[in-house]
């Protein structure tokens, strides 16, 4: 059993093994750290992930995630333990070995046809087919065990994200008195009004209620909690003024702290962009570099506001014909959840929207609109946030939303305009120096582009220094020692209490 007093649980591992098609077929060597020639591993490149990574070496502590990668079981001993990083081995990752049908059901079932839909307030496209909650339930206890195994007095487990309703009240149950249990729900959290189509919505509030600390990014998540709570859970004593809900004997403690990127590193890496990447970079996607650039990064999700924002720019080219032939807004589609239905529907109808509003004004030497589902390293990425004059962040809902504040930190010259939407937890803190939105709004949203393009450039400084000063401010470093203190803070209070 993997020892260590940080335990951290998420769904997404931190490292994945595969094989390695490419070596087998060249011979080639493969990677150094597994000493086999066909295996490959992947490392964490952003957000969570490579935030926390560093924070569990530090802490020697244990990392349990389900193991999705081919070859990760051929690496890993009985229990699904190895350690990592494969460089410097300093903590344990334990895999979970899901069946196709666990996934199926917890993954692509409750999680992300239920709480995914539900939590972002598309209502419509909750889906819940039977046997995916007892799934969810199943796999919930199947983590929670292997935290039982790791925990010991005075253990800090800090659970990640909807995937993990349930465990936590599992864990309190199984752990020592003395361990600390903290959970951050990187999603929304619904209003009551969402929240009544919740199945088991019940026993997700009560399996929430199990930590001593639970983490939201916004003031209005925290609040819609304590609404559901209130409302849906009888028995429950709610504290609006200390934010803390006690339950079944026990007290739980509801903090927001949005959450950051890590800007120092996407500052870095857009000093050191060299200007030939980003042209074969314009060349790979034929854009023209006197052109006026608005950029789009996103998962392709319903949540990301993508058709909305083509319907903007669509006005846009209608309203300003001199502009045709000299902005291109170059969209970047990571596509996601792809065995569920909403998103191949959603991919299909981004896709022909694209397709539809570039045979329209297009001409034989532009498009208007460049999309590309192509993987883009960080390097690259850092790149074009550094060139694009614009970058449209326009999700109808999103817990935070990490692409903006990427932007804003890899603005290294000062002269970009991010537009947002005021649907995003990331419009809290850049609200005021950004655009704001509506993505419903397509005239509204249409003057907002019109205004972002045609900014002056003092202005366009002047926004983006306090933009930038709010995300440094606020990067992942400090998000990850807040919530550190609040979760010694807890730890201190139940030693205390007894
Ligand atoms: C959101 C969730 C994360 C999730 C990510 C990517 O940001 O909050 O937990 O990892 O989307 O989605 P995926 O389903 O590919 O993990």
């Amino acid at each position: 059993v993997c020892p260590g007093s940080l335990i951290v649980v998420s769904n997404r591992q931190p490292y994945r093994h595969e094989y390695d098609t490419a070596s087998e077929d060249s011979g080639g060597d493969g990677d150094r750290s597994t000493g086999t020639s066909s295996i490959t591993v992947d490392e964490p490149t952003g957000g969570l992930t490579a935030g926390l990574d560093p924070v569990v070496q530090a802490s020697e502590g244990t990392w349990i995630a389900w193991g999705d990668g081919e070859a990760d079981f051929d690496v890993a001993d009985d229990d699904g333990c190895i350690a990592v990083p494969p460089d410097d081995e300093s903590y344990t990752l334990q895999r979970i070995d899901l069946s196709e049908e666990a996934v199926d059901s917890y993954y692509y079932g409750f999680s992300n046809r239920v709480l995914w839909p539900l939590c972002h307030g598309f209502v419509d496209l909750v889906e819940n087919r039977s046997n995916d909650f007892e799934w969810y339930r199943t796999v919930n206890e199947r983590f929670a065990d292997a935290v039982a195994e790791h925990a010991e007095a005075d253990s800090i487990v800090w659970v990640q994200d909807y995937h993990f309703g349930l465990a936590p009240r599992m864990i309190r149950e199984s752990v020592p008195r003395s361990t600390t249990v903290a959970q951050f729900w990187h999603i929304p959290w619904p209003t009551p009004a969402s929240f009544q189509h919740c199945p088991a919505g019940r026993a997700i509030l009560q399996g929430l209620l199990g930590n001593d600390l639970l983490g939201f990014h916004v003031d209005r998540y925290v609040e819609r909690f304590l609404d559901c709570v209130e409302r849906y859970l009888p028995g429950a004593d709610v504290d609006r003024t200390q934010r803390t809900v006690a339950y079944g004997g026990e007290t739980t403690r509801i903090v927001a702290t949005p959450m950051g990127v890590d800007a120092p590193t996407h500052d870095g890496n857009a000093r050191a962009v060299e200007s030939d990447q980003l042209s074969s970079l314009f060349d790979r996607y034929d854009i023209s570099r006197e052109n006026v650039i608005g950029l789009g990064v996103d998962r392709l999700d319903y949540s990301k506001g993508i058709p909305e924002r083509l319907a903007a720019i669509e006005r846009l080219l209608e309203r300003n014909p001199g502009w045709h032939g000299e902005f291109t807004f170059l969209q970047t589609a990571t596509p996601s959840r792809t065995d569920i239905d909403a998103y191949q529907r959603h991919g299909d109808l981004v896709r022909s929207e694209v397709t539809r509003i570039n045979r329209r004004f297009g001409t034989d030497d532009w498009e208007p609109i460049v999309y590309t589902e192509d993987y883009l390293s960080n390097e690259e990425l850092s790149g074009l946030y550094r060139r694009a004059d614009l970058m449209v962040v326009s999700p109808l809902v999103d817990g935070m939303n990490l692409v903006a504040q990427e932007y804003v930190a890899a603005s290294v010259d000062g002269d970009g305009v991010l537009v947002l939407s005021e649907g995003t937890g990331a419009h809290e803190r850049l609200g005021s120096h950004a655009l704001t939105i509506d993505p419903t709004d397509v005239d509204g949203f249409a003057s907002q582009l019109e205004a972002a393009v045609t900014m002056a450039p003092r202005e366009r400084q002047r926004r983006m220094n306090t933009l930038r000063n709010r995300v440094f401010d606020g990067d992942l470093e400090w998000w990850m020692e807040t919530q550190f203190d609040w979760i010694r803070r807890v730890h201190a209070d139940k030693r205390r209490d007894g």
